[in-house]
């Protein structure tokens, strides 16, 4: 089980050794613990299949989990039955954007509609929601005289910024953004993570942003949390997380990122040159990629924080670090 994080102080988010299984026995996440304070961003970073929708979905109860706490604002959610999940869901206190807009989006409703909806779930009167959506669309960006058109008649850029202001719209405490950027070209992509930036202050949101791309969080997450093969291997602030990773598949996600120079290429040359082999069953989940991995790598590495509000799990952190320029 994973235990000492590197995790902010009251936490308005806090997730603690979840596990999330569609079938028995085979957990897609498995020992997560992540947090994540009011007004803070933090960046989940994972390669495809690694579990970060699947960690969204399960904050916002649309994924089966198995054993873990995941508390909002002090409230254990994972125990809410009933009329009491569903009290939870209206009051719109966390807001989850979903990966792919379009799909998200119903094609045959306005933006007005659209944005409306979370607000009409909770019985908000017409009048009162037709402000509250346009001034949701100024939040964003977003010009009122697009409030009567449908999805098809919107630009990519326009249309995550519509899944933005839904999200915003019952002024939640926390928003869990999936992979909000990675369908928008460099200049939209720029626009809505500055967005975000701008709303986090404002509106003091705790964020969770999905990527698979560094680059994208880079600029904005506050915290990382780096997930492989549905667990966290390494937490921190970004900057330092980026300038010295503590485990090496980290390492490799950072040398990956364009950019770089002849170090960078050395780095990556030692990162990548561990003989191709399958993943073991139990140990180390990247020993099979890992060039560092020895005998001292067959038991799991637990959660570790050698620095300050660092965590991660590797049996050979930070040690392994001197090997690098070999
Ligand atoms: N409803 C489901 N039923 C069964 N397996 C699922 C389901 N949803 C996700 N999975 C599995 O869980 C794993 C993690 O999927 P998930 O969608 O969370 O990954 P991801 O990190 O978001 O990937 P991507 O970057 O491609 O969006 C995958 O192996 C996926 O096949
Ligand atoms: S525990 Fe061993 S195999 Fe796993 S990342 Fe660390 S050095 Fe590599
Ligand atoms: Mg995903």
């Amino acid at each position: 089980m994973t235990t000492s994080v590197a995790a902010p102080e009251d936490p308005l988010l806090d997730v603690r050794d979840l596990r999330v299984a569609f079938e028995p026995g085979t957990p897609v996440l498995d020992g997560v613990d992540l947090a994540v304070r009011a007004g803070e961003v933090l960046g989940v970073i994972g390669e495809t299949g690694s579990g970060k929708t699947t960690l969204a979905r399960a904050v916002v109860g649309l994924a089966p989990v198995a054993a873990g706490r995941i508390t909002v604002d002090g409230l254990d959610r994972t125990a809410l039955r009933g009329r009491a999940l569903r009290d939870a869901r209206r009051a719109g206190t966390v807001q989850y954007m979903f990966q792919d807009p379009l799909r998200s989006l119903d094609p045959d409703l306005t933006v007005l509609r659209l944005v409306g909806q979370p607000l009409a779930i909770t019985g908000v009167p017409v009048e009162e929601r037709r402000h509250r959506v346009l001034a949701a669309l100024d939040l964003v960006g977003l010009d009122h005289a697009l409030a009567d058109r449908r999805p098809a008649q919107l630009s990519g850029g326009q249309r995550q910024r519509v899944a933005l202001a839904r999200a915003i719209v019952t002024r939640p405490r926390l928003l869990l953004a999936d992979e909000p950027v990675s369908a928008l070209d460099a200049s939209s992509r720029n626009h809505v993570l500055r967005l975000l930036d701008e709303l986090r202050g404002e509106l003091g949101l705790a964020v969770v942003l999905i990527s698979h791309d560094l680059d994208s969080l880079a600029g904005v997450a506050d915290r990382l949390a780096v997930l492989y093969r549905g667990r966290v291997v390494e937490s921190g602030p970004t900057d330092a997380v980026l300038r010295s990773p503590l485990h090496p598949y980290t390492a490799l996600l950072a040398a990956s990122a364009p950019g770089g120079g002849p170090a960078r290429h050395a780095e990556l040359a030692v990162l990548r040159s561990a003989a191709t082999r399958p993943p073991a069953a139990s140990g180390c989940a990247f020993a099979h990629r890992c060039p560092f991995a020895d005998a001292a790598c067959a038991p799991r590495p637990e959660f570790r924080t050698p620095a300050a509000d660092r965590a991660a799990a590797c049996h050979h952190a930070p040690d392994w670090r001197t090997r690098l320029a070999a």
